[in-house]
């Protein structure tokens, strides 16, 4: 495209342009490259653009035809072309009130009916109507899931645990290694423990791994096959499935194939969380959803946020060849946030061919990775200053704290803007010798700067907050798969291994003979036997 070949040579006269720069030659570029949008300041003056950087973007996506695929996602037209699937997550907060029609069907009562389950059974669980087999209050609650259907709910119920209902204590187990659910049940009682066994497909190996587990430590306990639908719930694409296993009917809460896993938090995937903060909170939450979707959808892209943060880390991953990319959230509350978005992007732009399923020339998805200042600053952050690769960062705060407590939130926030201020500018070897730093620790000390980040700051971290945030990154994953033509709504590259596994156990356990596999594997599996004995 004449737009990425644009792109290509301006990068080349970026590349001798240091921040300090074009700060010197912009003095307002602080102003001029910041957007406020449905409560979100989004500041991305300290990357390395310019108005001529950004128009060639902005050029890139409109030649992109993003609009159009834009309108095509909320049209709800079958985007997600491999398994033929509309994407509809952004209907799970759509409150217009308008239908939605998939093949002849107008989705947006079940959605609401689903809802309105959810909320009842949440409220019987807090009002003590609903109790466990042998009578007991249900003061637990162990959601089994894994991916798409553990990392939203686990994020938001940590991120919003300022939020949680008392009484209630939520508990996500997703890993087939047993110590995890183990550690979990240790301290729980089967009496007033609720199990939500949540898996799109209800067949996936370590989460009906560990829910026939949790069964057998329930059963256990009551010896009594009906404690079981007392003490289970599903949230499921596949209900009959779910119903089989022994789960009541009534108790099967319904997601569709229309929902992504890594998107389905707005779902019923987010039970646990509307068990812990209550009806009202995921209201709210769903609520700010809803407010970046519909500022994605009107704004124009110069000042469309999840555009702007989308386009920016196209510039980096193809244009300045970064090959990852850190999210830094100066909240504890959010410390399950880069994880869950590790799954949002790299499983929705981790892909090697287009749209028509040619081989790519061009990077897509960089790793994605981060943690939670200010821990991060004492560890990962020196490589950030002063390692040999550049690692673009989005540093996440709250202007305000959920809790005064001393002055601790103004030095986060001071923390987190020193960051952005020692990235980008450095300290020279001039200011070094200014301060009669020693000249032989001056190559040491100097900090090159010129190091990008993008500073992302939102109100306070409430629910309709916390919604806004995860909005404003899917609509990003969404406009980078459509600049790079990718298919995002698809994960065939988790497939594979799944199927070796399969094949694999049988011959791990002795119980059907090897051959086949290549030497590492053949001698991997020796060991293990050799060793498990
Ligand atoms: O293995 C990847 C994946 O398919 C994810 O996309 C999904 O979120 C996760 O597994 C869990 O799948 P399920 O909800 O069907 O158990």
């Amino acid at each position: 495209m004449p737009e990425w070949l644009a792109l290509q040579r301006h990068a080349l006269e970026m590349r001798k342009r240091h921040l300090r720069d074009l700060f010197t030659v912009e003095p307002h570029r602080g102003r001029r490259f910041a957007v406020e949008a449905a409560g979100i300041y989004v500041d991305y003056s300290k990357n390395p653009v310019t108005a001529e950087t950004m128009g060639l973007l902005f050029s890139l996506a409109r030649s992109c035809r993003l609009t159009a695929e834009r309108r095509r996602l909320f049209a709800g037209e079958k985007i997600n072309a491999t398994e033929a699937r509309p994407v509809l997550h952004w209907a799970l907060r759509d409150s217009t009130g308008r239908a939605l029609m998939v093949d002849g069907v107008d989705v947006m009562p079940r959605i609401l009916q689903v809802r309105e389950r959810m909320a009842a059974v949440s409220e019987q669980v807090a009002a003590g109507e609903r109790l466990g087999h042998g009578g007991r209050r249900l003061e637990h609650v162990v959601h089994l899931g894994i991916g798409g259907s553990d990392l939203g709910p686990r994020m938001a119920c940590r991120a919003l645990r300022f939020y949680s209902r008392p009484g209630l204590q939520v508990h996500f187990v997703s890993n087939l290694d047993p110590s995890h659910l183990s550690a979990t049940l240790r301290d729980l009682s089967p009496e007033n423990t609720l199990f939500i066994v949540a898996s799109k497909t209800f067949s996936t190996q370590e989460t009906m791994a560990n829910a026939a587990h949790a069964r057998g430590w329930l059963l256990k306990h009551f010896a009594d096959e009906a404690a079981v639908r007392r003490h289970f719930l599903a949230v499921t694409a596949a209900p009959a499935a779910a119903v089989q296993w022994g789960i009541d009917e009534a108790d099967v809460f319904e997601f569709w194939e229309w929902v992504g896993g890594r998107f389905s938090l707005p779902s019923a995937v987010g039970l646990p969380l509307m068990m812990a903060i209550g009806a009202e909170g995921f209201a709210d939450m769903l609520r700010g959803f809803e407010a970046m979707d519909n500022h994605f959808r009107q704004a124009p892209l110069e000042r469309n946020l999840p555009v702007i943060l989308a386009l920016l880390g196209i510039w980096h991953a193809d244009f300045r060849l970064a090959r990852t990319h850190a999210v830094v959230p100066y909240s504890q509350d959010l410390e399950h946030f880069p994880s869950y978005l590790q799954q949002l992007e790299m499983e929705s732009n981790g892909k090697r061919v287009n749209r028509d399923g040619r081989v790519l020339e061009y990077a897509t998805s960089p790793v994605l990775w981060g943690g939670t200042g200010t821990n991060a600053q004492h560890a990962f952050f020196q490589l950030l200053h002063q390692g040999t690769q550049v690692v673009p960062c989005d540093l996440i705060g709250f202007c305000r704290p959920l809790e005064p407590y001393a002055d601790h939130h103004e030095q986060m926030l001071a923390n987190l803007l020193a960051q952005g201020q020692a990235l980008a500018f450095g300290k020279t070897r001039a200011e070094l010798a200014a301060q009669e730093v020693p000249a032989t620790l001056v190559p040491f000390r100097e900090f090159s700067g010129d190091r990008p980040s993008t500073a992302i700051l939102l109100e306070e971290l409430t629910p309709a907050a916390l919604g806004k945030l995860i909005a404003l990154y899917e609509h990003k994953v969404f406009v980078q798969g459509v600049i790079w033509d990718i298919l995002s709504f698809d994960q065939w590259g988790v497939e594979l291994g799944k199927a070796l596994a399969r094949r694999l156990l049988p011959k791990l356990k002795g119980e059907a003979p090897s051959g086949g596999e290549d030497s590492s594997t053949r001698g991997l599996i020796d060991h293990c036997r050799k060793k498990m004995k």
